[in-house]
C-alpha cells in the first residue's frame, strides 16, 4: 500500500489504474479506524479493482474546537490496519493541502441539512462534509464511493449533492458495524468510560425496543417513538432528538406506512453518539376467510 499526502502523489499513484481503466473505489474517512471502516475497505477490495481511502480529520465539519482537538488519532495504527485489509492507496492530505490559503468554494445542501444533525450540530458542520467531500470526489475521481449506514443523514446528504451535482460515481452504503453487545462501532466509543460504556447501549437498546413493537404490528410514529425514549431512559440516558424519519428526505414520518429510519442521538457523559435503525411494517395477515364467506 503507498501512502500518499500531497495531490501531486494520489494521481500518480492512481496513473496506472486511470489508465489501465480499472474501477477505482474510494473509501473517505477520518481516521481512528474501527471494524466499521474496515468493513467498508473490505467491501471496496470485493466491488473494486484500486482501493483508495481518505484520512483526513476535516476542521470545517467540526462545529466545537474542542471536539476536533479531541478527535482520537493513530496515524500509524491506521496505516498497518488499510494495508492489512487490502487498500492500495491511503491518502492523507494536510489541512494546507486540503485548503490553501486562498480556498474560497463551499457546498451546501439545502433543506435536508436543516434537521437533526445539522440542527444539533450547526450549519457548518454538513457544509463541512458536503464540501470535503466532493473535493475528495473530485480528486479520486473513484467509480464508487463507500459510506457507512450509521451516519445515516450524511449519507443521504452526499446522496443528493452527487445527484444534484451529476457527479459520475455510485455511492454503495454498508451496514453498521456493531460491538457484540449491539453498541454501534464508532471513533468516539473509545472516549466513553467503561460506566459510560454500558450506558450507552441505551441507544441500541431503544431502537431494538420500537423495531419489536413495529414488528407486532404498531405503526403510530409516536407509540414507536414512546416505546423507543422510555427504554433508553430507563437506562440512564436522555435522547438529544429521537424520530421516525423518511430515509431520503429526513422529513419525520407520522406513520409507518412503508420503510423509515428511526434515528437517534444521545450524549453519554461528554461523549456524543448517534445510531439508528430500519424499521419495516409489519405484514398486515391476509384475513383467512373474506367477509363474503363469512356471511355465506
Ligand atoms: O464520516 C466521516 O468520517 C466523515 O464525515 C467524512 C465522510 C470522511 C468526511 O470528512
Amino acid at each position: 500500500m503507498r501512502v500518499v499526502r500531497t495531490l501531486a502523489e494520489l494521481a500518480a499513484a492512481l496513473e496506472r489504474p486511470r489508465n489501465e481503466r480499472r474501477m477505482i473505489g474510494l473509501v473517505p474517512t477520518m481516521g481512528a479506524f474501527h471494524d466499521g471502516h474496515l468493513s467498508l475497505i473490505r467491501l471496496a477490495r470485493a466491488r473494486c479493482e484500486a482501493v483508495v481511502v481518505s484520512l483526513f480529520v476535516n476542521p470545517s465539519q467540526f462545529e466545537e474546537h474542542a471536539d476536533l482537538e479531541r478527535y482520537p488519532r493513530d496515524e500509524r495504527r491506521d496505516i498497518e490496519l488499510a494495508a492489512a485489509t487490502g487498500a492500495d492507496v491511503l491518502f492523507t492530505p494536510s489541512v494546507a493541502e486540503m485548503y490553501p490559503p486562498e480556498f474560497a468554494t463551499a457546498v451546501e445542501v439545502i433543506g435536508l441539512t436543516d434537521r437533526l444533525e445539522g440542527a444539533a450540530r450547526g450549519a457548518a458542520h454538513f457544509r463541512g462534509v458536503a464540501t470535503v467531500v466532493t473535493k475528495l470526489l473530485c480528486m479520486t475521481a473513484p467509480q464508487v464511493a463507500f459510506f457507512g449506514q450509521k451516519d445515516a443523514q450524511q449519507l443521504a446528504v452526499i446522496r443528493r449533492l452527487v445527484a444534484d451535482l451529476n457527479l459520475p460515481v455510485a455511492i454503495e452504503c454498508a451496514p453498521t458495524v456493531r460491538e457484540p453487545d449491539g453498541l454501534a462501532a464508532s471513533s468516539r466509543n473509545v472516549l466513553l468510560s467503561s460506566e459510560e460504556r454500558s450506558r450507552a447501549l441505551a441507544l441500541p437498546a431503544g431502537l431494538r425496543a420500537a423495531n419489536e413493537l413495529a414488528r407486532r404490528g404498531a405503526r403510530s410514529a409516536e407509540e414507536l417513538l414512546k416505546s423507543a425514549r422510555e427504554e433508553m431512559l430507563e437506562r440512564g440516558v436522555e435522547p438529544e432528538y429521537l424520530e421516525l424519519v423518511d430515509p431520503d428526505s429526513f422529513e419525520p414520518r407520522e406513520r409507518l406506512a412503508r420503510s423509515a429510519l428511526l434515528v437517534v442521538a444521545a450524549r453519554v457523559g461528554a461523549v456524543r453518539l448517534i445510531d439508528n435503525i430500519e424499521l419495516q411494517p409489519a405484514a398486515v395477515a391476509a384475513p383467512s376467510q373474506t367477509p363474503r364467506e363469512v356471511l355465506a
